[in-house]
């Protein structure tokens, strides 16, 4: 592609490379040059102002960010001394929340939620759940199997953040059709309400 010409927006081509590599479907994955503009089309697509949204401090700095930036009521579950998840406040939390934003392993401490602390979350609440895998290369874990069961799971994945090519990074985001659908459009949640 000449340099002069815009990229393709969202490309098939890569889709379809990364579904194959990942065993998901090419109308899963929405790309964006970081996934920090994926982050902020998330916000953007759901949250309006006063809607709680759930953050577990100390992790990702953007989430408290775009939780702001979109005038949600964010609602902290902080972690336990060592960094330990309370999964018990976490799930309740998450049960009243329009987005629940969740890091694993997560920046900066590196720690893990469980899978299973995952699955029981994704069953107890209505609102989307984030969950950004950016380091999933570094803990052979991934929620990636549980996106055929939950249309609410959204999940980010950066291309490069095994591999850190400088500022190459490419947001990856792997979805259930109908979300993904509202997320590329930029649909407003104060206009149209696509979670609870
Ligand atoms: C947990 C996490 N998510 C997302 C990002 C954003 O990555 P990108 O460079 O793809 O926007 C980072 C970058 O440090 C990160 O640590």
């Amino acid at each position: 592609m000449e340099w002069t010409r815009y990229p393709e927006y969202n490309p098939f081509s890569v889709r379809a490379a990364l579904a194959r590599r990942l065993s998901l479907r090419p109308d899963q994955i929405l790309l964006a040059g970081g996934s920090n503009v994926l982050l902020y089309m998330t916000g953007l697509a759901v949250v309006a102002p006063g809607d709680p949204v759930v953050v577990t401090p100390p992790t990702f700095g953007l989430f408290e960010l775009i939780g702001r930036f979109f005038g949600a009521r964010l609602v902290p579950v902080d972690q336990k001394p060592g960094f330990a998840y309370d999964a018990e406040r976490l799930i309740a939390s998450a049960r009243k929340a329009r987005l629940t934003l969740l890091c694993s392993p997560n920046n900066p401490v590196g720690h893990i939620i469980p899978l299973e602390t995952l699955e029981t979350l994704l069953k107890e609440t209505r609102g989307l759940v984030l969950w950004d895998e950016a380091y999933a290369e570094f803990c052979g874990r991934t929620a990636l199997p549980l996106l055929e069961k939950y249309p609410h799971l959204l999940i980010l994945r950066n291309v490069f953040e095994g591999v850190r090519t400088g500022r190459s990074a490419a947001g990856l985001s792997h979805r259930a059709p109908r979300t993904g659908c509202r997320i590329q459009q930029g649909e407003h949640s104060v206009q149209r309400r696509p979670f609870q």
